[in-house]
């Protein structure tokens, strides 16, 4: 057999069906329970009892002291970045291996993106690496990192947990320290994912999470802040409802604020949603323990799995083709897409896109190399029960 009928053999063993999806939302509870009551309430916009619950249970779950939710993980990281007074021209550390919305953000303040690699054991960023690199690039000025090479301040490093395997956060603080860096976690994929039992987005100054469609969890679009104090909680709460001032009557506001607050609608979806996480979190390890086993007896590709000490949320699962075997990633993709089965590479590295080409960089060479040798496969939690 060749090695793409291998592969789907063994993803159609271990999902019990012959075609799915990559990721599909799972509605099997009191969703439109919730959208009925909150329609019938009128309050479908940004006030609204199921945003403040929706906050408070994620609060719970996280284990972070406040959330503030918003319209999407994207304008999460750009308030995240804005309320961290990150400014044009300042550079902020970011993996290459990322969804564009973490550059982007960067760039709706005008700062500029530093590309920076990744380690093969988490898929997140390499401390140790970007620790020698910044040695070598970068000069304190006044408690400010400058970059030797450009002299702009390098104000902050955003690690982002992909696919919901947690990054070395220990590591990253650690940097963060030395260097005197912002931390802002990307953690828009790894709601449920935890590093010796602290949820992943609480370890940085602000941590960030996405409700999109494809997440584990899904409010339709939506997003969140964690954040570890109240004085913060309050500002990013302000800056995110318009910056508007409380009068039973007037309509004021103090500075230039965003309409980012989630719909009151969405985060009903989300309620819901949240009471099923546990159940979701049990579906999708079953579904890696799964593959794992269905995989163990291939020699060319391996299933990536957590590191010790962490706990990911298999949000999305991914075959890693073992060193010499990258030649197979593109017969793999067109044989599994063409059967039915949605395979996907890794999004294109973000220094590759023609907005930031020309933006700073250090050697990338993890990056490139497991952009060659990754591909996501099916992960919806519905492909499996989670009761065993
Ligand atoms: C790593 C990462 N960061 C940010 C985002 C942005 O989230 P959203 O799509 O909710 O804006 C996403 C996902 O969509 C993501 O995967």
């Amino acid at each position: 057999m060749k090695e793409s009928e291998l592969i789907i053999s063994r993803i159609r063993k271990s999902i019990g069906v012959d075609t799915a999806n990559l990721h599909e939302p799972l509605f099997d509870g009191n969703e439109l329970y919730n959208l009925k009551e909150c329609i019938d309430s009128s309050f479908v916009s940004s006030v609204g009892k199921f945003v403040d619950k929706f906050e408070n249970k994620l609060t719970e779950f996280t284990g972070s002291k406040f959330v503030v939710a918003v319209v999407n993980g994207t304008s999460a990281l750009h308030i995240a970045l804005v309320y961290s007074g990150i400014e044009p021209n300042d550079e902020i550390l970011i993996p290459t291996f990322s969804f564009v919305a973490t550059a982007n953000a960067v760039r709706y303040c005008n700062a500029i993106p530093h590309f920076v690699d990744i380690e093969e054991r988490t898929l997140g960023l390499c401390p140790k690496r970007i620790n020698d690199y910044l040695i070598e690039i970068g000069i304190i000025k006044n408690n400010v990192l400058v970059n030797k090479y450009t002299q702009r301040p390098i104000r902050a490093i955003i690690p982002m947990h992909c696919f919901g395997h947690p990054v070395d956060m220990e590591g990253i603080i650690d940097i963060a320290k030395r260097f005197n860096l912002i931390v802002i976690e990307d953690a828009a994929e790894s709601l449920g994912s935890f590093i010796k039992g602290r949820h992943t987005g609480t370890f940085g100054n602000l941590g960030i999470l996405s409700f999109n469609g494809n997440k584990i969890i899904t409010t339709g679009g939506g997003g969140a802040i964690l954040i570890n104090n109240e004085n913060d909680f309050k500002k990013i709460k302000h800056l995110t409802s318009t910056a508007k001032l409380y009068h039973k009557w007037e309509f004021s506001h103090d500075q230039v604020g965003y309409n980012y607050r989630m719909p009151n609608l969405n985060a009903a979806l989300g309620c819901a949603q949240l009471d099923s996480l546990p159940r979701f979190l049990k579906q999708k390890r079953n579904l890696y323990n799964n593959y794992k086993e269905s995989f163990s007896d291939l020699n060319f590709v391996s299933l990536f799995s957590e590191k010790e000490n962490f706990q990911s949320n298999y949000w999305l699962n991914a075959l890693i083709l073992n060193p010499g075997f990258q030649h197979l990633k593109e017969d793999i993709l067109a044989e599994t897409n063409g059967i039915g089965i949605m395979t996907r590479p890794v999004w294109n590295l973000l220094h590759t896109l023609p907005m930031y080409k020309d933006f700073p960089k250090m050697n990338l060479d993890i990056s490139q190399d497991l952009f060659e040798r990754v591909i996501n496969i099916p992960s919806s939690a519905g492909l499996i029960h989670g009761n065993n």
